[in-house]
């Protein structure tokens, strides 16, 4: 059952943490761009999985790829988390949804946590060390602070690594977020749906399987030594599909017995089956950024039969959240629920 108070508390939590009003757009993951592609399952894909996206036939795709800091100005260069939601339109006219980021786990286990974390994780003022401030730190044998890039008056991590220093749990996600960097184009970058989903074979087995996006050209990141710039990424891909088609590969992870199933803070070991369920292929840049970027609205539990979440709490109040939030940005209507599942 969805309670929507909590929904409209988590989405007011981002609100409260934003550096600037953002207007009717998302609160997170505010800058991003909608691509159209084509989703085509590998031979193999069918016989792990029902879902009608998995049977092999060309499935038209929305993509739509953000920079994960909320917040009205383009960052492109700066060190952030990037996010990566397709819909696959499978014919039910509905769609099945996959949202992942650069993100390989996330750093709250449920709500309370998600909570505490965005009193603690609030942007702080950040100022420039002078050179005898480093010096003290490097005597001290730590790490000094990076100079703040050009505009950058608010300092996103502080809170967060405090949040981190307290809460163990946390800490793969937040030191991962912490030293991230800048991809040189968003289809050169590796996207983590961090979650646990249940995926039902042809012959009913059920299993619970992790999914990820490869980039077929390889992950490559901006030189972290030189000056930021900050608007690239769109200019990017549109010069990049214009001239060839970028693409990923869709991953599936198959979990064992005691992985953690319900919990998108812990990893998975390194040595899980592994298969290739399909490739995404990337073919423009949406001419209708309005429809395909900024109102389309994207939902993890919106998932084609043969998909179904798992129990992990963050993934459940993500349910609610995004259409609260779509709802307070006039996004399109999600009209999936679980009453209508039934
Ligand atoms: C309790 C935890 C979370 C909350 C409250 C939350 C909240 C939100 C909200 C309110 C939006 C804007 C939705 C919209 O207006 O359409 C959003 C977008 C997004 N979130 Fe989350 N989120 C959470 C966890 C996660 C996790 C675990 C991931 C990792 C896969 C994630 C990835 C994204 C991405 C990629 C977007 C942008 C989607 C788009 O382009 O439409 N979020 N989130």
């Amino acid at each position: 059952m969805v309670d929507t108070s909590v929904a409209k508390q988590l989405v007011q939590a981002i609100i409260d943490n934003l550096p600037a009003p953002v207007g009717p757009r998302r609160p997170v993951h505010t800058i991003g761009i909608g691509v159209k592609g084509e989703f085509v399952a590998s031979n193999v894909a069918r016989n792990y999985c029902i879902a009608e996206q998995f049977q092999g036939q060309p499935v038209p795709a929305s993509v739509r790829f953000s920079n994960g800091l909320g917040g009205p100005d383009q960052h492109d260069g700066w060190s952030d988390v990037r996010g990566m939601a397709t819909r696959f339109h499978i014919s039910d006219g509905k769609g099945s949804d996959l949202i992942a980021t650069t993100l390989g786990e996330f750093f709250v286990r449920n709500v309370d946590d998600f909570f505490k974390f965005t009193e603690i994780a609030k942007l702080a003022p950040y100022s420039r060390l002078s050179w005898w401030q480093k010096l003290c730190d490097l005597v001290k044998l730590k790490v000094p602070d990076r100079d703040p890039y050009l505009n950058e008056t608010e300092n996103v991590n502080a809170g967060a690594l405090r949040y981190a220093n307290q809460h163990r749990f946390a800490q793969l996600g937040v030191f991962q977020a912490a030293v991230i960097g800048a991809p040189v184009s968003y289809a050169r970058a590796s996207y983590h749906a961090v979650h646990t989903f249940w995926v039902t074979a042809p012959n009913g087995v059920r299993r619970p399987v992790r999914f990820s996006w490869q980039p077929v050209a390889g992950v490559c990141n901006t030189d972290p030594m030189a000056v930021p710039q900050d608007k690239y990424l769109f200019k990017e891909l549109d010069e990049r599909l214009k001239k060839w088609p970028a693409r990923f590969m869709l991953m599936m992870t198959i979990g064992e017995a005691g992985d953690a199933i319900d919990d998108c803070t812990k990893p998975w070991p390194g040595t899980r089956l592994r298969i290739s369920m399909g490739t995404l292929t990337l073919l423009k840049v949406s001419e209708d950024q309005e429809a395909d970027g900024e109102r389309i609205s994207f939902n993890p539990n919106r998932l084609a039969p043969g998909i179904e979440p798992s129990a992990d709490p963050i993934l459940e109040a993500r349910l609610g959240a995004y259409e609260a939030s779509r709802e307070i940005r006039g996004g399109c209507p999600f009209k999936w629920s679980k009453v209508d599942a039934g």
